[in-house]
């Protein structure tokens, strides 16, 4: 029997995946447009605790102010009769002809100037609805030409928004921190800040780099052949994981979407296990939202939709109860310390140790045998079938 799940749990999911019409650069959409007030209404009941949105999700583009205000109203009533909170809200900067070659990186200053002046207003949207992370997505910030984009020039541009934003937040006295979504291509042939490695990289640069981290996503790093739970990994040693997105993708392709553990599942769970407990030793956790950022399928009605949300969040919980068996389970404690993984958790110089003494060490070179160090056997093949095992429910 699939867990059931409750508020506490924090699983939180975008008006734009259930209220996906399933419309594809293909096909015409299978669905019919899904109301904010149904969908709050309805991941409550599922057992979500949150719902995000980008501002055009809830109140499409240049609506006029009084339909603007009238449907917030309705949203937030929703949100007060459910409990339904909103951890997360972000900017679409992407669907509109205007961004057709980015916002804060197009080539054209007049677009850059109102992709920030949308930003802006939504910045505040956020912080009035309690929000406490800002996720910025760049889908169209990027290029399908070498000479046609200069990139250090669009670097200049992203951080200049970037800067401009965090200066924004803080005159404001907003509690509100800003979360870049790396993605290596689609809609654009390449995206800036493809991966998680690339946006850490970046965000050093930043002039308030402790204002923004990372909404990493599952599928955005296997889409480039990346290790999902590696980078989120990083993120976290790095104190940079602001916000997750979960979902499932099968291999280097199109951005699938799927539901969550519907890819990779082995990897799913080495990523649970992660969020939850962090590193074998000792490596921080994960306290954010579990925010389910999907497609449901073009095939499914609504539902269909429905029963995937339910999915994402079931699949969730099977994983976090499997991690708490393999973590529990003697015998793979047993193989985890004879594969060594725990003394990666020791340092490799002693306390007070320097490099003089390492060099005065004989027993660490002149006499350490490479070759018995190079036969020994690692046991990791044993501890993954374990973990295989604790997957399949077999333990
Ligand atoms: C994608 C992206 C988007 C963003 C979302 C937030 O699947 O390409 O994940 O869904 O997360 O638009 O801006
Ligand atoms: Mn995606
Ligand atoms: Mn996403």
């Amino acid at each position: 029997m699939a867990p059931r799940p409750t508020p506490a749990d924090k699983f939180s999911f975008g008006l734009w995946t259930v209220g996906w019409p399933a419309r594809d650069p293909f096909g015409d959409a299978t669905r019919p447009e899904l109301d904010a007030v149904e969908a709050v209404h309805r991941l409550a009941e599922l057992g979500a605790y949150g719902i995000t949105f980008h501002d055009d999700d809830l109140v499409p583009f240049g609506a006029d102010a009084a339909t603007r205000d009238a449907q917030l109203a309705r949203f937030r009533k929703a949100l007060d009769e459910t409990g339904l909170v909103v951890p997360m809200v972000t900017t679409n900067l992407f669907t509109h002809p205007v961004f057709k070659d980015g916002g804060f990186t197009s080539n054209d200053r007049s677009v850059r100037r109102y992709a920030l002046r949308k930003v802006l207003r939504n910045v505040d949207l956020a912080a009035e609805l309690g929000a406490r992370t800002f996720v910025m997505w760049g889908g169209r910030e990027g290029a399908e030409y070498d000479v046609a984009k200069d990139i250090q020039a669009a670097l200049d541009r992203y951080r200049e928004a970037v800067d401009l934003l965090c200066q924004y937040v803080v005159d404001q006295g907003y509690d509100l921190r800003f979360a870049i979504e790396p993605k290596p291509n689609e809609p654009r042939g390449d995206i800036l800040l493809p991966t998680v490695g690339h946006a850490l990289a970046f965000i050093s640069t930043l002039a308030r780099p402790d204002l923004v981290g990372l909404n990493p996503e599952v599928g955005h790093e296997q889409m480039a052949g990346l290790n999902f739970a590696h980078g989120i990994a990083q993120a976290l040693w790095q104190g940079k994981l602001f916000h997750i997105d979960l979902n499932g993708q099968r291999g280097i392709k199109y951005d699938q979407d799927l539901v969550f553990g519907h890819g990779d599942l082995l990897n799913a769970f080495a990523l649970v296990d992660l969020l939850e407990h962090g590193g074998p030793n000792g490596g921080p956790a994960y306290d954010g939202p579990r925010h389910f950022d999907y497609k449901p399928s073009r095939t499914e009605d609504m539902t269909g939709v429905w029963a995937s949300a339910a999915a994402n969040m079931s699949t969730y919980l099977l994983l976090k109860e499997r991690a708490a068996a393999f973590r529990a389970d003697p015998e793979v404690a047993e193989a985890l310390a004879a594969s060594k993984v725990t003394e990666l958790g020791a340092p490799t110089l002693g306390p007070g140790e320097s490099y003089t003494d390492l060099l005065a060490d004989r027993a660490a070179f002149e006499e350490f045998d490479p070759q018995a160090a190079g036969a020994q056997g690692y046991g990791f093949v044993r501890l993954n079938q374990l973990a295989v095992e604790h997957v399949l429910g077999a333990r």
